[in-house]
Formats: structure tokens, sequence, C-alpha cells
């Protein structure tokens, strides 16, 4: 069903997971100030310990291996690198990233790191954060870096997570750094940001030791059609990268036209032009890197008739444990849309679901929810590689329940339970059946 090189994988975090918040010579996070803030985080949850991956990396490692999991999604903490963000190399924090990726490599899971998912160091936020032209700069420095030190042994980088969300916690989300601005504030952040990828790509490659395949991992707001007739799916299609809503900082193509194609996406950007700096148009060039994959994070789309239009979904639907609608076609209008405009292999580098899980009476977790919902994803991303897009890999979110941001604790991602209390693993039921899935490469997925 899935060939032989799809990468199957799962995806973490470093602030998520890690914990040794003030271990290794680690310096604050804007994530790590946020969470200090009364009233920020559900329940004043913070990530000081998080999971423990710092002290239990080779535990969880060795849970991958039994699933047979060919890749870990994970990042790096920036300030465990960098604690100013420039300048001086943290040698204990890299000494914990190497000792994770050898582990790995020894375990036969390919590591895909991420440069950044989210966790801005403070001391960077104090100079500017992403509204100092130079983060750019800045990023790049990490970058090579980075690159530097690791791409002996990693070979699969991602420059950002999510630049859609990172932009959403300046638009009042309720993530780090918890600001709310305008349009006029933001604009310009979105394209530092997107400045500081092409930038990292370029500081990454000339580094870099041998080839290394880079991405980012984007988010969106896809739209799937209510009908599949033809109109309905044209008209979702554009309702996607035609994108006409207020909250335009949360759409793929206002980041993903720039990376891929060189080029803001209109109707956008006859909108927001005012706000972008002065001469924007000089840095296309450098933004728009050749890159070796499409990376997109997939959880849900939003259901659109034939003209476009956002409707309700209907009663009785599909919903997560945080009230997300579950839209399996959607992955599949998504994986063929994102091949068909950006033309390179795409991965979906997260999917997964929140699940209401605890541990039964026999002490183990059922998460039927879970299975059913990565099944009739993944059958549907089967069909749109059937249909023509190129599919390279999957990386479920997550491998263990962990930090969800503002949520703290109380969604649960993770194919392993986490006792916070304890730190206790306990594989779920969707664990044993994703390492079928794995083993049989996906054939096990026609069994109902
Ligand atoms: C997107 C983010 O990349 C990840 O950090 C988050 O936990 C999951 N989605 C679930 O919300």
């Amino acid at each position: 069903m899935f060939a032989k090189d799809f990468v199957w994988g799962v995806a973490t975090a470093a602030y998520q997971i890690e914990g040794g918040a003030r271990e290794g010579g680690r310096t604050p996070s804007i994530w790590d100030v946020h969470c200090r803030k009364e009233g920020a985080i559900f329940n004043g949850n913070t990530g000081e310990t998080a999971c423990d991956f710092y002290h239990r990396y080779k535990e969880d490692i060795a849970l991958m291996k039994e699933m047979g999991i060919g890749a870990f999604r994970m990042s790096f903490s920036w300030n465990r690198i960098l604690p100013e963000g420039t300048g001086r190399v943290n040698a204990a924090g890299v000494d914990f990233y190497s000792r994770v990726i050898d582990e790995l490599l020894n375990s036969g899971i390919q590591p895909y790191v991420t440069l950044m998912h989210w966790d801005l160091p403070q001391a960077l936020y104090e100079r500017g954060g992403y509204m100092n032209r130079d983060f750019a700069q800045y990023f790049a420095e990490y970058a090579q870096t980075v690159a530097k030190l690791f791409s002996d042994r990693v070979k699969n980088f991602m420059t950002f997570n999510e630049p859609q969300l990172m932009l959403g916690a300046h638009r009042g989300s309720g993530k780090a750094p918890g600001l709310c601005l305008t349009d006029v504030e933001t604009a310009p952040i979105a394209h530092n940001i997107l400045r500081a990828h092409g930038k990292g790509v370029l500081a990454m490659r000339a580094a870099s030791k041998g080839h290394i395949d880079i991405g980012m991992a984007n988010q969106g707001c896809f739209f799937y059609p209510a009908e599949e007739t033809p109109e309905n799916i044209e008209a979702a299609k554009r309702a996607t990268f035609e994108y006409r809503l207020p909250n335009w900082y949360s759409s793929l193509p206002w980041y993903a036209d720039p990376i891929y194609l060189g080029r803001y996406p209109e109707p956008l950007l006859s909108r927001l032009k005012k706000y972008l700096p002065e001469n924007w148009e000089d840095d296309m060039k450098e933004i728009c890197q050749p890159l070796d994959f499409c990376g997109q994070n997939f959880y849900n789309a939003y259901r659109a008739d034939e003209n476009g239009n956002q409707v309700a979904e209907p009663a009785g639907a599909m919903y997560n444990a945080e009230h997300w609608n579950v839209s399996p076609s959607g992955i599949r209008f998504a994986a063929k849309w994102l091949y068909e405009r950006y033309k390179l292999p795409v991965i979906i580098t997260e999917n997964g679901m929140c699940c209401h899980d605890w541990v039964s009476l026999d002490g183990k977790v059922h998460d039927p929810q879970r299975i059913d919902f990565m099944q009739r994803y993944l059958l549907e991303l089967d069909r749109a590689q059937r249909e023509g897009a190129k599919i390279g890999g999957y990386f479920c979110w997550s491998l263990l329940d962990n930090m969800e941001w503002n949520l703290g604790y109380r969604p649960r991602f993770g194919l392993v339970y986490v006792d916070y209390k304890t730190q206790q693993r306990i594989p779920k039921d969707s664990a044993h059946w994703y390492k079928k899935v794995i083993a049989t490469q996906g054939e096990s997925l026609r069994e109902v």
C-alpha cells in the first residue's frame, strides 16, 4: 500500500516533552516566561518537567524501537544550544542532543529535526524577537551552528514549525509571548520569519557535511468540499489558496507561496501590502530557497460549500476531545493540492487526535477513537497517492502525551500514555495498532 521507503514516524517538540528546564546550562525561552504568568496556562501547568524526556530519552527511544518507528521528529531548543540566542555555544546542550541522536541512530530511527518549534530564546525576545529585522540573521547563525554540529548524523531538517501559530501567538491566541497586536505589527513579523527561513536554509546548506533535506512544517486553514462535485472541489481549493478570511495569519499560502513559489498570494497581498516593510520584494528571492519536501501538519479542514464559503459541520459530526472537527477527506484533498501546487513530495509532519484517555481497570489504555481516526486519515492519504500525489511520509502527533502549550496537560495526544506523577509510560492500544500498520506498510489498514 505504502512504498518500502515511506517514512513512518512520530512527532514531538522540545518544550512539550523535555523538561530539564533549568539543567545543562539552558536559559529560559518565551514559553518558560509565559507559563509563569498567572492564568496564562490551563491549571497553571508548565513545561518545567514535562515528560522528563531530558532524563528518560533512552526509555522513550526503546519504546519507539519496539513499535518499529522509522523516524522521530523532534525539535532542538535554541536556548539550550545558544543560551543567549547568539554567540556562545553551550557544550552541555549540544552533548544532550548528540546523545539523543546517537541513541536514535543506534536504534535504527532517523532523526527529523525542527530548528524552532515556537520556543524563542527569551534573550532574543528581549532584543525585539521576530519584530527585529535582525532576527533573520540570528536564526541563520543558529541554523549554521546546528548544521555544523549535527549534519554528519541528521539528514532531515525543518526550519520552523507552524509559522501560522507563531503569528497567532501575537494575535491573542493565548500562546507565548501572549501578545494581541494588529496587522500593522504582525505582517512584518510574518515577513521576518520567512526571511529567517530563507537565510537559515542558505546557512545550513553552506555549513552542512554532505547532503541534507530541508523543509518547513506548515499549518494552514484547509477547506474540504461538502459535496464531492467538481464545482465544490474547485471552490474548496480556491478558498484554501485564495484565502479571504480576516485571520490571514492562519492561512497556508501566506507562508507556503513565498517559500515554495517566491511570491505572496493574492488577494491577501493586495490587502496587506501596505504593512510590509519597504522593499519587501527584494527579500523574496532569498525567502524562496530550493526545498526537498513539503512538510504539512494536518489535523482538520473546514467544510466549504460550492461557493467556497465555510459551512457548519452536519449534526452529529466527529470531534476530538478539544472539539476540533474530524475531517478525513480533508487530508486527501490537502495532500493532492499541495503536491499539485508546490511540486514537492508531501510529508505529513503531524497528524493525530487527542482523546479522553485514562488507565482502565485492566491497567491498559484503550483508545479506539484514535485508532479509528488514524485509520481513516491514513486510508485517505493512501487514496491521495493512488490519485497521483507523491507522499513521502507520515508522522503521528505524538509519541507521548505531553504539554499542549496553553492547554497544559489536559489534551492527551500520545500513542503512549504518560502518568505525570510517576512518569510511567503505558503504550496505548493505538501504539500496538500503529506497530502493525508500520510492519505491514499500511496493508493492515484495510482490516476493519
Ligand atoms: C501543532 C503543534 O505543532 C504541536 O506543537 C501541537 O501540540 C499539536 N499541533 C497539537 O495541537
